[in-house]
């Protein structure tokens, strides 16, 4: 039933049934509600707010932007913020990735990349490539295509028969797999296994193989051992498929470096970024390419065959620019990296706490897993609903994490992820470690009430 206090709202809440805190205010790592309740906000919202929350350049830039041009059609015209932010996004993208296409959404951007990937093949004259290669557990966005390439099933369960059919690979997952991520590594932790799906399907109807490159929050931030996008780049190479990294979540320097992928050194042949690119301020992303790629479409079509009204938008480019912009010049990447160390190290003590079977991902970017027993790692039952109740619990001690369920077989699974902003403080990390402790005993006591 929805809640009384809720059911004056003309609002379609995301969770019809639940009595949400009305913010006013937020201020680097803080909101602050309409009583004055302060949270401290552990994961960045849904992994967004990179800069902090209240930095008035950005909203400047944004304002200035609207008032001398608040649109153009990105079909019809050019711009400064567009131009700008592309050229940016190019300096700090590596390889040859240098042509970014900008859109609203992770989704969106999820979507385009995989159209282009599709377009490139037919637009070769390999038309028959257009099988999708993915990861489980991966999430990749919630429009239709996205979510196909997406292994979650809760998202997907009503709308199966919409959705396009992709090949799916395990995922490395160095906690639940065989191998328990140490050498020698199983399939899904080497990469053999990619290779051994794209030669399953016959290489030639393969068009592109997607994944993120550090998970996000449908495995709980799990990293792939050494040597495994080293294998995974070679494997494409070699069957002629195209490799889109994902880095909506990890990109914009999450993991500590720009992208998750960088300290590989592995050049994806199309990278997706959403999120942080404009800190929360905007919703931004983008898909982003090489020349050598673009070049097809352009002695073919002429044109990506994926129009939206909002893309190439000169207030959402601005907000992206002035994000970029800050994260440079307050070094906030660098700083990512520094207090991601700082984050880990402290983290490490949750794994004494009751129900932590793992704590793991990097930079920024945490992922604490609960099991039943630590030994065996065996999921707590489903009707627990435990991250659920741990996440109420943290937010009714003031710290806002993000949930996930299901990784562990689809159905259980219980986790929890950090993505604290880059402006985040050593006493402010200390201050979510104490949080996060206090909330787990509260939630322990929860469930056990519920028994
Ligand atoms: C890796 C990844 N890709 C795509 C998306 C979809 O982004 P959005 O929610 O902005 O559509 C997400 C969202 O969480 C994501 O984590």
């Amino acid at each position: 039933m929805p809640d009384p206090a809720t059911a004056g709202s003309h609002v379609f809440y995301r969770k019809l049934t639940r009595r949400y805190p009305r913010i006013v205010r937020g201020e680097g790592c803080y909101l602050f509600d309409d009583s004055g309740r302060r949270y401290l906000d552990g994961c960045g919202g849904a992994f967004t707010v990179n800069v902090g929350h209240g930095v008035a350049e950005i909203a400047a830039a944004m304002g200035e932007q609207a008032c001398v041009l608040g649109y153009v059609n990105g079909t019809a015209f050019t711009h400064g913020p567009v131009e700008e932010l592309a050229a940016e996004i190019a300096r700090l993208s590596p390889g040859d990735l240098e042509l970014v296409y900008p859109l609203g959404s992770g989704s969106e951007a999820v979507e385009a990349a995989l159209k282009l990937a599709r377009q490139y093949w037919v637009e070769s004259g390999r038309t028959e490539k257009n099988k999708i290669v993915t990861l489980t557990p991966s999430y990749h966005g919630n429009t239709l295509l996205a979510l196909s390439a997406s292994a979650r099933p809760h998202y997907s369960a009503l709308f199966g028969d919409w959705l396009v059919e992709g090949i799916r690979v395990r995922a490395p997952d160095g906690y639940r797999c065989e191998c328990r991520g140490r050498a020698p590594y199983c399939a899904g932790c080497s990469g053999a296994a990619v290779e051994e799906a794209i030669v399953r399907a016959g290489p030639d109807s393969v068009a592109a193989f997607i994944a993120e490159p550090v998970g996000g929050s449908s495995t709980g931030a799990t990293v792939p051992p050494p040597g495994y996008w080293e294998r995974v780049r070679q494997v494409c190479d070699r069957h002629r498929v195209l490799l889109i990294a994902d880095e909506v979540l990890t990109g914009a320097g999450r993991t500590g470096t720009w992208s998750a992928l960088e300290p590989t050194g592995i050049v994806p042949d199309i990278m997706t970024l959403g999120k942080g690119i404009a800190g929360g301020y905007a919703p931004l992303s983008a898909v982003v390419t090489s020349r050598s790629i673009a070049d097809v479409l352009a002695g073919g079509s002429g044109a990506l065959a994926h129009a939206q009204t909002f893309s190439h938008h000169p207030v959402l480019c601005s907000a992206g620019v002035a994000t970029l912009r800050y994260l440079r010049e307050h070094r906030l990447i660098e700083r990512a990296a520094q207090m991601g160390q700082v984050l880990h190290q402290r983290l490490g003590g949750l794994r004494r706490l009751p129900l932590v079977g793992d704590v793991r991902g990097r930079g920024l970017l945490a992922g604490i897993e609960f099991v039943a027993d630590p030994e065996t790692r065996e999921p707590l039952p489903r009707s627990a609903a435990f991250a659920e109740t741990f996440t109420q619990a943290a937010l009714d001690a003031g710290l806002v994490v993000w949930p996930n369920i299901g990784h562990a077989d689809g159905r259980n699974g219980d986790l929890v992820m950090l993505a604290p902003p880059f402006v985040v403080t050593e006493d402010q990390i200390d201050e979510i470690v104490e949080l996060f402790d206090r909330a787990l005993r509260d939630a322990v006591d929860r469930v056990g009430a519920m028994k």
